[in-house]
C-alpha cells in the first residue's frame, strides 16, 4: 500500500498568515541577536496587520496603507522592542527591569517583566500618562513612580540608576529594543514585496524611525522616511532640546529625543524629513481615522497620517503610516474628541424611536 504523503508543516515565514503565529524573535532568527534555543520571553508580538486604507488613497491620490501596531499583545510597537529586551536581559540573569515612559514603554516592560517573573519598576512623567497605558502597567504589577517632571527627566534619572545598580535598562538606547523593532520593517517590506516607496511615522524619542531604517537598510531598501513632531514638542524640527514639551499626543510628549542623531540620518539618508504638526491637525486625522477608515489608534500614531495628509507623499505610490498604538489606550482624548452621540433615554418607546430615528 502507497504510503499517504506526509503533512507539510507551516513554513515559519508565512506562518503568521496562516493562522499559526510565531514570536517575533523566532519569526527573523537569523537577523536578530538570539540564537535558536535561546529561552525567550514572548507574547507573541509582531507580524501586524497592513491594512489598505481607500479613504486616504483616495484624498491623497497613492496607494497608502496601515501598519497595525496596536495589534501587539500589549497594544502598541513597544512589544517588538520588549521582547528582546527582556529576553536578553533574562539571559544575562536580570531580576528586574527599568524604563522611563510616556506610557507605552512602562505598559510593555510590565507585560514582559511579568511573563519573565521578574520586577518592573517605570518612572513617568505625573498627570501625563493616559489612563489606559496606567491601568495596564498596574495590573501587571509594576512599580510606577509617578515623577514631578517631564519624560526627559525621567530618562535622565534612569540612566543614573542604572548605572550604579543591577538593573536592566529597557529604554530605547537599549539596542535591543532596536533590533527588535526593525522586525516591522521587515514586515512591511514582505508583505509590499519590497514596495513600499515612503514611510509615515510619529517621532518622540525617535527610537521608532531608527529602527525602521535599520531594518529597510539591512534589505537593501530605502523608502522615504518621513518622521512627524508635535508642534509643541518638535526639538528635532526646531533643531534644539524644548524644556517643557507639551502636546495632546501625550506619548511624543519628549523635547530631548535619545535616537537624535540617529532620526536625522535616518531622514536625510532616505530624503525624507521630519516635519511639524499642530495638536488640531493630528487631532483631526485621529477622528478621520475613526470614523472614515474605522481604525482607532492612540492620538500620537495619528501623527503619521496626520503628516501625510499635510504634506502629501513627494510622489511615492506605495505609502505606509504606522499607527504605532490602539486607541483604547487613551480613552479621555477619545471621549473629549469624536463625532458620536449619547443620548439619554427613559424605557419607553416612543421615545426611544426618537432617539434612535429622529433628526441627527
Ligand atoms: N507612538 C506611540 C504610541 C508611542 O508610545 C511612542 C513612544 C511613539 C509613537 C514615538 O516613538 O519614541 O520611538 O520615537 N513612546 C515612548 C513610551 C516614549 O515611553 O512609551 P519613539
Amino acid at each position: 500500500m502507497k504510503e499517504p504523503a506526509p503533512v507539510p508543516l507551516p513554513r515559519v515565514e508565512g506562518a503568521a498568515f496562516s493562522g499559526v503565529h510565531v514570536p517575533l524573535i523566532e519569526r527573523y532568527y537569523e537577523r536578530l541577536p538570539f540564537e535558536p534555543g535561546d529561552k525567550l520571553v514572548s507574547l507573541q508580538e509582531g507580524s501586524t496587520p497592513l491594512l489598505r486604507a481607500p479613504v486616504l488613497s483616495e484624498m491623497v491620490g497613492a496607494t497608502v496603507r496601515l501598519k497595525l501596531e496596536g495589534a501587539n499583545p500589549t497594544g502598541s510597537f513597544k512589544d517588538r522592542g520588549m521582547t528582546c529586551a527582556v529576553s536578553a536581559a533574562v539571559r544575562e540573569g536580570a531580576k528586574a527591569v527599568i524604563c522611563a515612559s510616556t506610557g507605552n514603554t512602562a505598559a510593555s516592560a510590565a507585560a514582559y517583566a511579568a511573563r519573565a517573573g521578574i520586577t518592573c519598576a517605570v518612572i513617568v512623567p505625573e498627570g501625563k500618562i493616559a489612563a489606559g497605558k496606567m491601568a495596564q502597567t498596574l495590573v501587571h504589577g509594576a512599580r510606577v513612580i509617578s515623577l514631578q517632571g517631564n519624560f526627559d527627566q525621567a530618562l535622565t534619572l534612569v540612566r543614573e540608576l542604572t548605572a550604579t545598580h543591577p538593573i536592566a535598562l529597557v529604554n530605547s538606547v537599549n539596542e535591543f529594543r532596536i533590533e527588535g523593532q526593525k522586525t516591522a520593517a521587515f514586515e512591511i517590506h514582505e508583505g509590499l514585496e519590497g514596495g513600499c516607496e515612503a514611510l509615515c511615522i510619529p517621532v518622540g524619542n525617535a527610537g521608532n524611525i531608527t529602527s525602521y531604517w535599520r531594518g529597510f537598510r539591512e534589505l537593501g531598501a530605502s523608502p522615504k522616511m518621513f518622521g512627524f513632531q508635535a508642534e509643541g514638542a518638535a526639538p528635532l524640527v526646531e533643531g534644539k532640546v524644548i524644556e517643557h514639551p507639551e502636546t495632546v499626543a501625550s506619548a511624543i510628549r519628549i523635547g530631548n529625543p535619545v535616537r537624535w542623531e540617529d532620526a536625522m540620518a535616518a531622514a536625510t539618508d532616505s530624503r525624507g524629513a521630519i516635519r511639524v504638526l499642530s495638536d488640531k491637525e493630528i487631532l483631526h486625522a485621529y477622528r478621520l481615522l475613526a470614523s472614515r477608515e474605522g481604525m482607532f489608534c492612540e492620538p500620537a500614531s495619528a501623527a503619521s497620517v496626520a503628516g501625510l495628509l499635510k504634506y502629501g507623499a513627494d510622489g511615492a505610490e506605495q505609502v505606509v503610516c504606522v499607527l504605532t498604538g490602539r486607541g483604547l489606550k487613551d480613552p479621555e482624548t477619545a471621549m473629549a474628541n469624536n463625532d458620536g452621540k449619547i443620548i439619554q433615554c427613559a424605557v419607553d418607546m416612543a421615545r426611544i424611536e426618537e432617539a434612535v430615528l429622529g433628526d441627527p
